[in-house]
């Protein structure tokens, strides 16, 4: 591969930004890159304690020498950073969660703690190259965006934020960007956890960039669902809308209710999760207007980034939320938190990517189901 100057003597200059160097340059010798890029932002997964454990804190600790060189923000951790008492999150677990953070706010890095970094000010500009790592944002990224990065995993897009620079290869390359295949949506498409589901029915189907064609707009929020679905279920990084391909798909009523099948193994829940990925303003505030003056029966956890839920706070949805029972939690999210160790066995939530993993990693029933029916779930008498 063909290095510039700068980065031949980052590579030769000892120390953790050598071996972030190194990490870039294998990676992109893997996949036949021909140079470097400049990123001008990173987006680090592997925060929550539960799952890169202490090996990855020695890791972070070793790194932490070293400062990121582009703004680089943080996928959610395994517990929210104030309050985690309040959820009962064992102190230890509390403890090597926040040596985690501590190590990279040492390295630069700003602790967003969610996986909407473009709700909290990483939000990059159509054709900026970037080094992305939560696979739900990079599919935003890509898709609605127009950024251009791959699937970054939590080291390599921690090295690439320490040298600026990631390998041309994958997204990064126009050629890779063009879809494949067209998937045409004409049955009603009734909200987020339609998007959501159709998004895991065509990530588990293709592999690479596919074409949508709805008969109707999907709201923003909507695009977030079907970008976490997408990602979910296989590697698809990127989708479009409007292109012409050769081939075509429809998706069928029959596809929509087999996939909603296929992700549902519980029918009585202990707890109803929604925000995968973290909520928008607008999505908490027509969840509170639902709420207002009525009292959970089922634990209703609400997961957004600090930003969102500041605002909420500031224009009294918040207060709304918590009055009602239910909880609006910052820092976290229902899979990357240990639930299934606070004793929940069984999730309604209106999001595939959160169903799918709770039941293949946090080994818990789950349904999925619109965001209405999980709200008035959580509000019915037991
Ligand atoms: Fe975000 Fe957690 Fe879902 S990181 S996309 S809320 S699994």
């Amino acid at each position: 591969m063909e290095l510039t100057k700068e980065e031949q003597k980052l590579i030769e200059s000892g120390g953790i930004k050598q071996k972030a160097m190194e990490l870039v340059v294998s990676l992109g010798e893997i996949f036949g890159a021909k140079r470097l890029v400049p990123i001008t932002s990173a987006q680090i997964a592997g925060v929550s304690y539960k799952n890169i454990s202490d090996a990855g804190l020695e890791f972070l600790q070793d790194w932490s020498k070293e400062k990121v060189v582009v703004p680089t923000t943080l996928n959610p951790a395994g517990m929210p950073l104030e309050g985690w008492k309040e959820l009962g999150i064992k102190k230890e677990f509390a403890e090597k969660q926040l040596e985690i953070i501590e190590a990279y706010r040492h390295m630069g890095v700003d602790i967003t703690c969610t996986c909407t970094p473009y709700y909290a000010g990483n939000k990059p500009k159509p054709g900026e190259h970037i080094a992305w790592s939560e696979s739900s944002s990079v599919v935003y990224a890509n898709s609605v965006l127009g950024a251009m990065t791959n699937r970054e995993g939590g080291p390599s897009a921690l090295a690439a934020a320490l040298t600026g620079r990631t390998a041309e290869y994958g997204m990064h390359l126009p050629e890779n960007r063009k879809p494949a295949i067209t998937i045409r949506v004409e049955i009603p498409m009734f909200g987020y956890s339609d998007y959501s589901i159709l998004g895991y029915w065509a990530g588990k189907k293709y592999g690479s960039t596919v074409n949508f064609e709805f008969s109707a707009t999907p709201k923003e929020e909507y695009l977030r669902g079907l970008c976490a679905g997408l990602a979910t279920s296989g590697k698809i990084s990127m989708f479009t809308q409007g292109q012409e391909t050769k081939k075509e798909k429809i998706f069928t009523e029959d596809d929509l209710v087999d996939t909603y099948q296929m992700l549902h193994t519980g029918e009585k829940h202990d707890i109803v999760a929604i925000g995968c990925p973290h909520l928008g303003f607008d999505e908490v505030a027509n969840i509170a207007r639902t709420l207002k003056g009525k009292k959970v029966n089922t634990p209703l956890w609400l997961f957004a980034s600090k930003e969102v839920a500041k605002k909420a706070f500031i224009k009294g949805q918040a207060d709304i939320i918590k009055r009602a029972g239910a909880k609006l939690i910052t820092d976290t999210c229902m899979v990357v938190a240990p639930l299934e160790e606070l004793g929940f066995k069984s999730m309604l939530t209106n999001s595939a990517k959160a169903a799918h993993y709770a039941q293949t990693t946090n080994n818990m029933e789950v349904e999925v189901a619109p965001t209405e029916e999980c709200i008035n779930y959580a509000l019915r008498p037991k």
